[in-house]
């Protein structure tokens, strides 16, 4: 699974990095950034689905691979 955060929709809101901080983090204005590449390793995707459910901009992207 790899998460991806569209910089056009973010508006800080910040329960992306507060709820998966093992997945995404903040840049120095308080917007989401990924961690690392996107991938979400096993233990995060749990804490992945629920930012990305929990974004009031709906500016996460989830990508399931095969
Ligand atoms: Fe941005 Fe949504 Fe996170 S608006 S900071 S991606 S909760």
């Amino acid at each position: 699974m790899k998460v991806r955060i569209d910089p056009e929709r973010c508006q800080g809101h910040g329960r992306c990095y507060t709820l998966a901080p093992e997945v995404f983090g903040e840049d120095e204005e308080g917007y989401g950034q990924v961690a690392g590449d996107g991938v979400v390793p096993s233990a995060g995707e749990r804490a992945a689905r629920l930012a990305v459910s929990n974004c009031p901009e709906r500016a996460i992207d989830l990508i399931e691979e095969a």
